[in-house]
């Protein structure tokens, strides 16, 4: 897009905005484009994007991120609020890696060697379809984000023996190890290939479903090992998305927004090695110019999901309400909404109940 249609777009998004006021809400995650966080009205990680849709009064909230992320917020949203996405083909790998029929399909299988009704929690990663959500919502299950991953943890294993967390094995199990879990109280479930022997999972604590990040798998140890020696003094701090065996060699872990915190609040000259995705580390460095950050991996790895998102996009649904036309509608069915609200609203409850 050249400079005169960014300008133009950003033009239409203006007068819309000022047209619309407190009727309009848009969210954009830290992983969008500069351009679409310049004309957001907040930018933030998944978890207060969705606190923030929660809250707001607006007719229409245009959710600039990932499509898990808008159905969130339509799940969450109040009658007759609106939510909207600019580019509806934007997925996640993560999201893509668990449906409801394959689920359905672990739960029948593992209840061969527990009683899963009673014995087993499911816990989603709110980077799940609402399907899934559902699911998780109608077992008594909750969802959790990457920084309440831990709260959300604990508060299954309160409730019940088992957990099933799913889908990012690497997040269940950097906050398993966070939380003391050992590793022989842990079984992999590969959906793709259910074991024939469900030995493992008869004794398992805490069940993982195969799937993971493909933007966050790209950071491996040597990328550590490499800065470190590059670079001496450096810190490095990672999504728990990465390998656990980079988690364990970083300083710091936390959520988009705990890598941003972290990094502004580091005295100036410090060194940032920054293992998350690359349009998050280079506004990262740019905000921070007392400081040297860069990129974990080599090369830098993108969201390709969440670059879809254009001023583009985002001018031509915002053009349409003016005159009440919705474009790039998102809507969850009531059957699946009901499920889905409950396992949110038990990671509220979680967080909570964790002080
Ligand atoms: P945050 O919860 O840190 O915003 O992460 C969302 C995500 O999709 C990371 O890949
Ligand atoms: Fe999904 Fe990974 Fe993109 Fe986050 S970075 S939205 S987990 S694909």
């Amino acid at each position: 897009m050249g400079d005169y249609q960014l300008e133009e777009a950003a033009t239409k998004i203006q007068e819309v905005k000022e047209k619309l006021g407190e009727d309009l809400l848009i969210l954009a995650h830290h992983y969008q484009r500069d351009e679409i966080v310049a004309v957001a009205d907040f930018r933030g990680d998944s978890l207060e994007l969705s606190r923030r849709a929660a809250d707001s009064d607006a007719r229409w909230i245009v959710f600039c991120g990932v499509h898990f992320m808008a159905e969130t917020a339509a799940i969450l949203a109040r009658p007759g609020q609106q939510v909207l996405i600019p580019r509806e083909d934007a997925g996640c790998y993560l999201a893509h890696s668990v449906d409801r029929v394959q689920l359905l399909d672990a739960w029948e299988r593992l209840s061969q060697v527990m009683h899963v009704e009673r014995e087993l929690l499911p816990v989603a990663y709110v980077n799940t379809t609402a399907e899934v959500k559902a699911f998780v919502g109608e077992k008594g299950g909750a969802c959790c984000t990457s920084s309440s991953a831990n709260q959300v943890l604990t508060w299954a294993f309160e409730r019940s023996p088992r957990v099933f967390f799913l889908p990012d094995q690497y997040l269940g199990r950097n906050t398993a190890s966070a939380l003391g879990i050992p590793e022989e109280e842990i079984a992999l479930w590969d959906p793709h290939h259910p074991p024939q022997d469900l030995s493992r999972f008869k004794r398992a604590r805490l069940v993982l479903w195969r799937g993971a990040c493909n933007v966050h798998v790209r950071f491996l140890p040597q990328d550590v090992a490499r800065v470190r020696r590059e670079q001496p003094g450096v810190l490095v701090v990672v999504h728990p998305e990465c390998r656990p065996e980079v988690v364990a060699l970083a300083d710091e872990v936390g959520s988009t927004s705990y890598i941003i915190r972290t990094v502004k609040n580091s005295p100036p000259g410090t060194v940032w090695a920054v293992g998350t995705e690359q349009r998050l580390v280079a506004r990262l460095a740019a905000e921070n110019l007392d400081k040297l950050v860069f990129s974990l991996g080599d090369p830098p790895p993108y969201c390709s999901y969440m670059s879809l998102t254009r001023l583009s996009d985002l001018a031509r649904v915002l053009a349409g309400l003016p005159s009440g036309e919705e474009r790039g509608r998102v809507e969850v069915p009531a059957e699946v909404r009901a499920g889905a609200r409950a396992a949110l609203d038990r990671m509220w409850e979680a967080i909570r109940a964790s002080g």
